[in-house]
């Protein structure tokens, strides 16, 4: 087949490299890509969101298979775009409809989702300028902390928790009356502060059957012990031991089963990854968030710890099969190290010289490139993230081991990384 993956981040570098092992797979393009998805494919300038141009591309090149790696596309309906094009129709699209999408597009829309489905999840209630003097009530007569959710995508910056009511007031307003969050923040989502461990749980889906992938667990914060501001992901374990065998299966039957069976029910058109982002409080799953795609950093250990071809799944995916497939799983532990900016998440400078990417890794570890750009024969930085090092190891702390020294060869300037990923289970 020939395979069209859209995205330039460590994501689809992992996407990628597991898309090229697949015997099914002829020709593989990367829109945009960057240095590392080159090594597995062909990058093509074109931005993920310009669906007149993707969809000219895939006639020209005989596209078969299309697979979305970030959200904005599905969210802006990139599926309903090629399904609705009589010359692209006929390609496999791996990610939902703007409709389905809307579980990540939209938090009030999922968090009405998940209450339609008795879905575990955190109590709430939305907010927008018509009824903004009963937000002010409902946030001074709720008790701390506080969550605070701007409903549109904000790029992982729209939540706030809350630790006194003044604080969750300024934030309230900020969001409806100041558009701190643009439209995103119109309509505000205040939920329950739950209190646990999170991990994140993947399914692939045609919206009746679906598998589940190995779960991972991310790390946010830019700080080691998680502190400070919240970032994209700054590394990332799969298996997450807390997960064993009874609580993945309360996940299965009160998450996501009823996920699907709702997808079902409401005839939303729904093929490719869901996302549950979820939170264990005393041994019970709640929903966190949904997203419509894989994460990242998640991805870097998920795909390499899936045996199983990829290629294969979307196809049972289109075919209606799922149900037959069986998720094969490496034993190996994984663990992803990101390697960012100095300053990110907040100001940070680009255009810095990448040193030691060129030399042989060891053998159980995976450099996935994420914002990073060849400027003449050197690698520069392009983004805040910038790689994601992970490794295979006997357990996780051996993972983590082997990518921290493989990234005492990287240098660049104000490089930053966090040296305790998967600290809770070393
Ligand atoms: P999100 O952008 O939805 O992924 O939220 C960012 C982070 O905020 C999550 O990963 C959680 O750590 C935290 N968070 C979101 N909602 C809640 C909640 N109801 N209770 C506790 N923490 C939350
Ligand atoms: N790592 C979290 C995300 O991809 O949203």
């Amino acid at each position: 087949m020939n395979i069209l993956l859209l995205g330039s981040g460590g994501r689809e570098h992992a996407l990628a490299w597991k898309i090229r092992q697949s015997k099914k797979c002829n020709s593989l393009f990367i829109a945009p890509g960057n240095p590392g998805t080159a090594s597995c494919g062909t990058n093509v300038a074109l931005s993920p969101n310009d669906f007149d141009s993707i969809a000219s591309f895939c006639k020209e090149k005989q596209i078969e298979m299309i697979v979305v790696g970030p959200e904005d596309p599905l969210v802006n309906g990139i599926y309903d775009f090629i399904k609705s094009n009589s010359e692209t129709s006929h390609i496999v699209v791996v990610g939902p409809s703007k409709q389905g999408a809307l579980l990540e597009g939209s938090k009030a829309y999922a968090k009405a989702f998940m209450q339609r489905h008795s879905i575990p999840t955190a109590s709430y209630k939305e907010f927008t300028k018509e009824n903004y003097n009963e937000g002010v009530e409902y946030i001074r007569a709720h008790s701390l902390p506080i969550v605070l959710k701007a409903d549109g995508l904000a790029g992982g910056k729209g939540v706030v928790i809350a630790s006194t009511h003044k604080e969750a007031l300024e934030t309230f307003s900020s969001m409806i009356l100041s558009s701190q969050f643009g439209a995103a923040g119109d309509k505000v989502v205040i939920e329950q502060f739950l209190t646990g461990v999170e991990l994140s749980v993947f399914a692939l889906t045609n919206g009746e059957q679906f598998v589940v992938l190995p779960e991972a667990k991310d790390y946010k914060r830019i700080g080691e012990g998680d502190t400070g501001p919240n970032t994209g992901g700054m590394g990332a374990v799969s298996p997450v031991p807390f997960a064993d065998d009874k609580f993945r299966g309360k996940v299965l039957s009160q998450v996501v089963e009823p996920t699907i069976k709702g997808l079902r029910e409401e005839g939303i058109v729904y093929k490719g990854f869901v996302f549950f982002g979820l939170i264990k409080v005393n041994d019970e799953p709640f929903v966190i968030e949904y997203n419509c795609r894989m994460g990242d950093p998640e991805t870097e250990v998920v795909m390499p710890r899936l045996d199983s071809d990829l290629i294969d799944l979307f196809l049972a995916m289109e075919q209606g099969s799922l149900d037959q497939e069986m998720i094969k799983t490496d034993s190996r532990a994984a663990a992803t190290v990101v390697v960012v900016s100095g300053g990110y998440p907040g100001e940070y400078e680009k255009g810095k010289k990448v040193n030691g990417m060129d030399r042989s890794w060891g053998s159980d570890t995976l450099p996935f490139y994420a914002g990073i750009q060849l400027k003449g024969n050197d690698l520069v930085t392009s983004g805040g993230r910038v790689l994601a090092i992970t490794s295979y190891g006997t357990g996780l702390q051996d993972a983590v081991d082997k990518s921290l020294k493989e990234i005492e060869h990287i240098q660049f300037e104000k490089m930053n990384f966090r040296k305790d990923i998967g600290y809770e289970f070393r």
